[in-house]
């Protein structure tokens, strides 16, 4: 299944998910490579990754962008060279993307049980509203946190930005689909807004900047 889903999550703004089913061959249909890019897929030694690069490049090429638009900074953000923000993820059989006019931040995890033995890594102050006796919501909601601090980190990509000290992401439930996260950062100190989902056991998060930082 190419396309998993197209759609419009603010305006001028456009989420995009690929699952990926296709051989190696079938994702490079239609697909041109800057020498970079080519050089940096020669490099991977996964089939897995080199699918899920070919796939963003698909997902970009639905909207209009190839990879001659993209480029990264010297943090490893990605950038389009006509100013339009992105943000790339992908776990397994799946990459997303998010495209428009707003700094964005996008991550999918695959929901795993290893997360409980990781939480202390990157939650603090969420284990006062964390419930480790409802053992499977307490995983989901470990994924989502995890989600969140990611694509947050991506949106503002600052290399000292801790997931535990400057990242809080406020008491939510897995039916609300979407919360809060507070960063307090350097000069940054503010609310963002995050939406979640979860999609054949895997747990995909974004932001979207509301503040013009970033
Ligand atoms: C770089 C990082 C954000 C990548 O996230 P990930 O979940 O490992 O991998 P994903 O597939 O979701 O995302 C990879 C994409 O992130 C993007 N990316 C890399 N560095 C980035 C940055 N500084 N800012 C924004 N996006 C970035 C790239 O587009 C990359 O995909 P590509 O190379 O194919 O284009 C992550 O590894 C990281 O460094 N996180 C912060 C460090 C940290 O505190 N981790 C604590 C975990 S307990």
């Amino acid at each position: 299944m190419p396309l998993y889903r197209s759609v419009t999550i603010a305006p001028g703004t456009q989420l995009l998910i690929w699952k990926i089913a296709e051989t190696l061959e079938e994702l490079a249909e239609g697909v041109h490579l800057n020498n970079g890019c080519v050089a940096k897929m020669d490099k991977m030694k996964s089939e897995q990754h080199r699918k899920a690069l070919l796939s963003v490049r698909r997902l970009m090429q639905e909207v209009g962008y190839s990879d001659f638009d993209l480029y990264y900074g010297p943090d490893g953000k990605p950038h389009l060279k006509d100013g339009t923000n992105i943000s790339i993820t992908h776990s397994y059989a799946f990459s997303a993307v998010i495209i428009g006019i707003r700094n964005t931040g996008i991550d999918i995890e695959l929901q795993r049980e290893k997360v409980i033995t990781i939480a202390d890594k990157f939650i603090e102050p969420e284990f006062a509203y964390l419930d480790p006796l409802h053992l499977e919501e307490y995983m989901r909601k470990l994924i989502v946190i995890w989600c969140v601090k990611e694509a947050v980190y991506k949106m503002i990509s600052r290399k000292q930005l801790s997931f535990k000290q400057h990242i809080a992401v406020h008491p939510f439930e897995m039916k609300d689909i979407t919360g809060k996260a507070g960063v307090t950062f350097g000069e940054i100190d503010y609310v963002y807004s995050f939406y979640f989902e979860e999609i054949e056991g895997f747990t995909l998060a974004y932001c979207l900047d509301n503040n013009g930082n970033g």
